[in-house]
């Protein structure tokens, strides 16, 4: 806002290429901070080489070939294998004993990215003989970034970070037995994909998925409102089983969401919670969320 109160040219211009990509594409990124989408579009407006946002506006008003780079920009595609291990620690030592019990499994990586959590989770489940009563749905709103995803290729130079990550979350062998190294590249194993599903899907405008044991949603919902937050959990909560289990990114919390009471906290340091059912109320997993 300017001391009159008006809103300033930038924010103006912001709001009309956002409302234009959505009438044209149905991409809503209204309920995103609009301090992350401000500076990815800052860098975009640089990319393409754009002197204001009205000209790109019109840009991708005009040329459909402009969309999947520009929403290369407003979606941060940051992520690494077994990011924060003890997450994946958490779960393969407290999370997989619960899933062990159940005859088959689904899984929900929401916000895959480049595919970096589902590897991750594929990888574990293997090691913890899981796998192949598992299927995984792996969804991002971003096209590019999954068939990243689908393709499995990452730069040598992550490998190291991965690896060490990978140990740490109580990795059962080398990450090494997963890929094969050429031109710079590792290309994961083909077969740790046998069991997913790779698709486009917006928690902001999509539906549920159904009878979910676990759905890993991590550094997804820090771009998110407060609105659009509680949509996205409303959809967890729903494709959730009774008694199956979120888990968020470590800057995330249920905190502070209207659908808090439907979970209990199942290990706060990890965030990772659990779907209330009744038999687990004042269980030793199944503490509110507060
Ligand atoms: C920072 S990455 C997180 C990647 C991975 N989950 C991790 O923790 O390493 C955020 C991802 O959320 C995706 N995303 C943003 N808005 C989304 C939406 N409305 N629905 C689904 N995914 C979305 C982005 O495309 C991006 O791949």
């Amino acid at each position: 806002m300017n001391p009159l109160g008006s809103k300033s040219t930038e924010e103006i211009e912001q709001n009309l290429l956002l409302e234009a990509i959505h009438q044209r594409y149905h991409y809503n990124f209204s309920g995103y901070s609009p301090r992350s989408i401000a500076r990815g579009l800052a860098r975009a407006q640089q990319y393409f080489d754009c002197r204001s946002l009205s000209l790109l506006q019109d840009k991708v008003l005009h040329d459909p070939a402009v969309l999947p780079d520009l929403l290369n920009f407003l979606t941060i595609q940051v992520s690494e294998m077994f990011r924060d291990p003890d997450y994946f620690k958490a779960l393969r030592e407290l999370v997989v004993p619960h899933l062990r019990t159940y005859p088959s499994l689904k899984v929900w990586v929401a916000g895959c990215s480049e595919g970096e959590e589902f590897y991750s989770l594929a990888i574990l489940f293997r090691e913890e003989g899981l796998e192949s009563r598992t299927i995984f749905y792996a969804t991002d709103i971003n096209p590019t970034a999954l068939r990243r995803a689908q393709a499995g290729i990452y730069d040598l130079d992550r490998l190291a970070t991965f690896s060490e990550n990978h140990r740490q979350s109580g990795g059962k062998s080398s990450l090494s037995e997963y890929y094969t190294a050429a031109y710079g590249a590792a290309v994961f194993d083909k077969s740790l994909r046998s069991r997913a599903v790779f698709s486009e899907h917006s928690l902001v405008s999509d539906e549920v998925f159904s009878e979910v044991h676990l759905v890993s949603c991590r550094n997804v919902l820090i771009y998110f409102d407060q609105g659009l937050q509680d949509r996205a959990i409303g959809l967890f909560r729903d494709a959730l089983v009774r008694g199956g289990f979120l888990g968020l990114g470590a800057k995330e919390t249920l905190r502070f969401s209207r659908h808090a009471d439907d979970f209990g906290s199942f290990r706060r340091a990890e965030r990772i919670y659990r779907r209330m059912a009744p038999h687990l109320l004042g269980a030793e997993v199944g503490h509110a969320v507060s």
